[in-house]
C-alpha cells in the first residue's frame, strides 16, 4: 500500500530494476547511487528520479549538475538515478506509464510542459506545486507562456528545468561550401534546392535519425508552411488540417524525406547529428540539445557546424520545456520536493542550461547569457513569437500525438501524402481542442 511504502526504505520491484537496468546498460551508463546517507540515520532514505537523460548530448552531463546539487545539500538521502536512455523519452515514457500504472512512481519524472504533462495531471496522478513554486521565486521568473503549459484549473504541476528551441538547422559549412551553398535557405523553397546541391557533390543531404526526428522535422515544416498563428491553430478546434497550407507542408516534408538516408531510422540523434560535424552530411534540422552534443564533443562552431532557424521559420521560437515533477504516492514527499528546489534554483539552472545548450526557464537566471549559440537564443527568445512543439509534448496530447505517431510511420514506409494528410486530419477530427 502508498501509505506503507511511504514509511519503510524503498525497495524497487524486479521488473522496474531490469528495465531500468537494461536500458542503463544500452546507454553504457550504471545504476547510479549518488550519495551514501549520512551515517548517523536510523532509516535509510533515498530519492529515485527519472528521466531520459542518460545519453550523451549534454543529457547525463546536466542531469548530473542537478544530482551533484542535490547530493551537496541533501548528503543523507541516496539518489537513485533511473534515467532510460532513448531521444525525446520515447522509451522512457513507455517503461514510465508503465510503473504509474502499477502504482510505483519514482520520486520524481521528467515530462515535457503542456498537453503531455497535463495528461498526468487529468490522470490524477501529480501533486500540485503551487507553493513550492511561488516560494522558489520561479512563479514570478518563468515566462507566462511557459506557465502557461504547466497550469490546470490555476494550479502549478511541474517545476521546468530546460527552455529549449526545436526550430533550428544545423549544418555543416564545410559541405556547403563544397556544394557551393551561399548560406543556410530561408525558406522551404530554397531548403529543397540546397538539398539537391548538397546531394550533387555527393554528400547526404539531410541528416535523419529514429521516427521522432522526422517527427521533428515535420512540425519545423507545418510551422514554415503556416506560420506561426496558422501552426498554433492547428491545435485546437479551428485547426484546418484538410487545407491547402497543411497539403503543401505535406508535399514539402515529402521533398525534404527524398533528400534523407532511407536506413535513417536506425541512428540515434546524435549519430545523425554526428554525420554535419564529420562533414558526412550537409545538415540536420534538430533541437539545441545538438548545441549540448557538440559543445561535449568539442566541436568547434563556425568550422564543424554552423545553426540557423529551420527554413521558412524566421521570427518564431517553437520552444520546449523538460521539467520534473511530484507524483501522487511517492515514498518521500520531502526528498522529492526537495530535489524540487534545486531544480528551481535559479545558479543551478543557469549552470545546467550551459551545459545542456538550451535557456534557463527563469528569465531571472538569463542574465549575462551573452554571445555564442545561447546569447543568439537569448536574443531571438526576447523578440520571436513562441509557439509549441509537437514532438515534446507542447501541442497536443498523448493520445492525438500517438495517432499522429502511427500515421507518420505509415507514411514514412509508404509515402502516400493524400493517406497521411487524411490520417493526420482525423486524428485530429476525433481530439483537437478535447
Ligand atoms: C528533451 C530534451 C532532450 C531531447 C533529445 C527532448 O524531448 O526535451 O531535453 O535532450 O529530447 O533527447
Amino acid at each position: 500500500m502508498r501509505g506503507e511504502r511511504a514509511a519503510a526504505p524503498r525497495r524497487r520491484s524486479v521488473l522496474g530494476g531490469l528495465l531500468g537496468g537494461l536500458a542503463l546498460g544500452a546507454a553504457g551508463c550504471t545504476q547510479g547511487r549518488e550519495a551514501r546517507p549520512a551515517g548517523e540515520t536510523s532509516e535509510q532514505r533515498e530519492l529515485e528520479v527519472f528521466s531520459w537523460w542518460a545519453g550523451a548530448g549534454g543529457e547525463a552531463t546536466a542531469l548530473r549538475v542537478l544530482i551533484d546539487r542535490y547530493a551537496r545539500l541533501h548528503p543523507g538521502i541516496t539518489f537513485v538515478n533511473a534515467a532510460v536512455a532513448g531521444g525525446a523519452g520515447v522509451q522512457a515514457r513507455a517503461v514510465l506509464e508503465q510503473r504509474l500504472q502499477t502504482g510505483r512512481p519514482p520520486g520524481s519524472f521528467q515530462g515535457h510542459a503542456g498537453p503531455e504533462l497535463l495528461d498526468h495531471v487529468r490522470a490524477d496522478r501529480l501533486q500540485r506545486l503551487d507553493d513550492l513554486i511561488t516560494g522558489t521565486g520561479l512563479a514570478d521568473a518563468m515566462p507566462e507562456v511557459l506557465a502557461d503549459r504547466l497550469r490546470t484549473d490555476g494550479h502549478l504541476h511541474g517545476v521546468p528545468v530546460t527552455l529549449h528551441r526545436a526550430n533550428l538547422l544545423w549544418y555543416s559549412p564545410r559541405v556547403f561550401e563544397l556544394a557551393k551553398v551561399d548560406g543556410p535557405p530561408e525558406d522551404p523553397e530554397s531548403f529543397v534546392e540546397t538539398l539537391e546541391k548538397i546531394a550533387a557533390a555527393a554528400r547526404l543531404p539531410l541528416a535523419l535519425g529514429e521516427a521522432w526526428t522526422a517527427k521533428h522535422l515535420l512540425e519545423t515544416v507545418l510551422a514554415a508552411e503556416l506560420g506561426a498563428a496558422g501552426y498554433e491553430r492547428l491545435w485546437g478546434p479551428e485547426g484546418d488540417w484538410r487545407g491547402p497550407d497543411v497539403r503543401r507542408a505535406i508535399r514539402t516534408f515529402r521533398s525534404l524525406l527524398r533528400r534523407t538516408d532511407p536506413d535513417a531510422g536506425t541512428l540515434t540523434w546524435q549519430e545523425a547529428a554526428t554525420l554535419v560535424t564529420e562533414g558526412q552530411a550537409g545538415c540536420m534540422v534538430m533541437g539545441d540539445w545538438v548545441y549540448g552534443l557538440f559543445a561535449e564533443q568539442g566541436r568547434r562552431p563556425e568550422e564543424d557546424y554552423a545553426w540557423a532557424v529551420a527554413p521558412g521559420t524566421d521570427g518564431v521560437y517553437q520552444w520546449l520545456s523538460d521539467v520534473f515533477t511530484l507524483p501522487k504516492g511517492v515514498p518521500d514527499a520531502a526528498a522529492a520536493r526537495a530535489w524540487l528546489r534545486v531544480c528551481a534554483e535559479p545558479a543551478t539552472q543557469r549552470r545546467m542550461a550551459q551545459v545542456k545548450g538550451c535557456l534557463p526557464p527563469r528569465t531571472d537566471a538569463m542574465d549575462g547569457i551573452d554571445g555564442g549559440y545561447l546569447g543568439w537564443a537569448r536574443d531571438a527568445w526576447e523578440k520571436d513569437t513562441p509557439i509549441g512543439s509537437l514532438t515534446h509534448g507542447g501541442v497536443a496530447s498523448n493520445a492525438w500525438a500517438g495517432e499522429i505517431d502511427r500515421a507518420l510511420t505509415l507514411f514514412l514506409s509508404v509515402r502516400d501524402s493524400t493517406r497521411f494528410t487524411e490520417d493526420l486530419a482525423a486524428a485530429a477530427d476525433r481530439h483537437a481542442g478535447s
